[in-house]
């Protein structure tokens, strides 16, 4: 077979380069080696330390080498890893117990990741429809400038054109209206359609928070037509934005919600929590997951769930969120030419950049800062929940210093 002429060139400037055997469906990564972590910190093995204020985008919620997650890792490692779940596997119904007392659900299926979470969250939204005997109501509706994860299903759902070309033909049964356009979704609600997914903040597309009103109406709309609201909190969620979930800061629950990311700290574990009305109809031969929900991933995000809810913790990333997000305000106002405007919740702030973000991220991370890019040219700051506020002023300062230092036109 040939290459096709437009293909993107092998990573790796030879055969001998070890990146050479990687599929190069990642930008080439940096040539930047971390040995090992601690905290908010990442450190190569030449002894350089930087700030980690990207957490594996919104994954390592407690920072690396947490010694809570480390013991609960390590205890069950020299125990069982692996089951299948022909056997009942205690860690998890006591993390789905866990999840559901802690929020809108009854029940919970164990994913490795967010795709997987949103994937089974498209199922149980059909099959509820179907359950309902209106197997017709397959549509599901989404946002522009959404991402929701990379299995086909996922791509649909987000309807990026980029991430589908060459992958799904036609939509898959999926329709994108703008975001928040409150007439463009009345009018794409028909009788094929089943629900609407809907990030509650943005991530990749821009750190965009949906005001109280949109969502309300979604609620209203799903309410009004029998759909299913779905909720993708796989960045947004598990403390990131302040409260538990996202969606607590508007009063609004879903039917069905995908989480990942940070509830497992590092240890791939994704999440789909629904309500009895959808999740019965999840009914057994549904769906399943070989390794999904297994001793070892269960027995990490029960460790994660112990650090979340701890009494106060939620209200210091409050705290630190307010911290952070005036100190980058200061900037804006410092460095107008630089910076437009600050965006997000909680732990999960962006920056509107005037300059480019791809050179501001390259100049940060020459001063040993990590952050993150996101849609529509911004910065993305993902510090873990725990981060210092020692590790919070170096971060702002690290920034101060890299845009006084960039030429206003870049
Ligand atoms: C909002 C959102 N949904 C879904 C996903 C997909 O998650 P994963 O990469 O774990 O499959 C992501 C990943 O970035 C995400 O940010």
């Amino acid at each position: 077979m040939t290459a096709p002429a437009n293909s993107t060139p092998m990573i790796g400037a030879n055969e001998s380069d070890p990146r050479h055997a990687l599929w190069p469906n990642y930008a080439p990564p940096m040539d930047l080696v971390f040995s090992h972590g601690v905290g908010s910190e990442l450190f190569t093995a030449d002894g350089d330390c930087y700030l980690d204020f990207l957490s594996g985008i919104a994954v390592t919620s407690f920072g690396h080498a947490h010694p809570h997650l480390i013991g609960v890792l390590t205890e069950q490692a020299q125990k069982l890893w692996h089951l299948s779940n022909v056997f009942r596997i205690p860690a998890g119904e006591r993390l789905a117990q866990r999840l559901c007392a802690a929020s809108f659900a009854d029940s919970v299926y164990f994913a490795n990741s967010g795709t997987e979470a949103i994937e089974a969250g498209i199922k149980a939204i059909r099959a509820y429809q179907a359950g309902q005997g209106r197997p017709e109501r397959h549509r599901i509706l989404g946002f522009t400038e959404s991402f929701h994860g990379r299995t086909l299903a996922a791509l649909a759902a987000a309807g990026n054109s980029s991430h589908m070309r060459n992958f799904i033909p036609g939509d898959y049964g999926f329709g994108q209206v703008p975001w928040e356009d409150e007439a463009a979704l009345e009018q794409a609600i028909s009788a094929d359609t089943a629900g609407i997914i809907i990030e509650p903040i943005q991530g990749e597309g821009g750190i965009r928070a949906v005001s109280q009103s949109f969502l309300q109406r979604l609620r209203d709309l799903c309410d009004q037509h029998d759909l299913v609201l779905m909720f993708d909190e796989v960045q947004c969620g598990v403390g990131r934005s302040g409260t538990l979930f996202a969606h607590e800061h508007y009063g609004i629950t879903p039917d069905v919600m995908a989480v990942a990311k940070g509830i497992g700290g590092g240890f791939p574990v994704g999440a789909c929590l629904s309500t009895e009305a959808v999740g019965q109809h999840m009914a057994f031969g549904t769906h399943g997951s070989t390794f999904g929900g297994n001793p070892l991933a269960m027995a990490v995000a029960n460790g994660v769930m112990d650090l979340l809810l701890e009494p106060g913790l939620l209200a210091e990333v409050q705290r630190k969120s307010e911290f952070l997000r005036s100190g980058l305000q200061r900037l804006v106002e410092q460095f107008p030419a630089h910076f437009a405007s600050v965006h997000g919740r909680g732990l999960m702030l962006g920056v509107k950049c005037v300059v480019s973000n791809t050179e501001l991220l390259a100049g940060l991370r020459a001063n040993k800062l990590i952050v993150g890019k996101s849609g529509a040219n911004m910065i993305r700051l993902l510090p873990p929940l725990n981060v210092s506020d020692a590790h919070l002023e170096a971060a702002l300062s690290i920034i101060a210093s890299t845009l006084e230092a960039m030429p206003e036109s870049s």
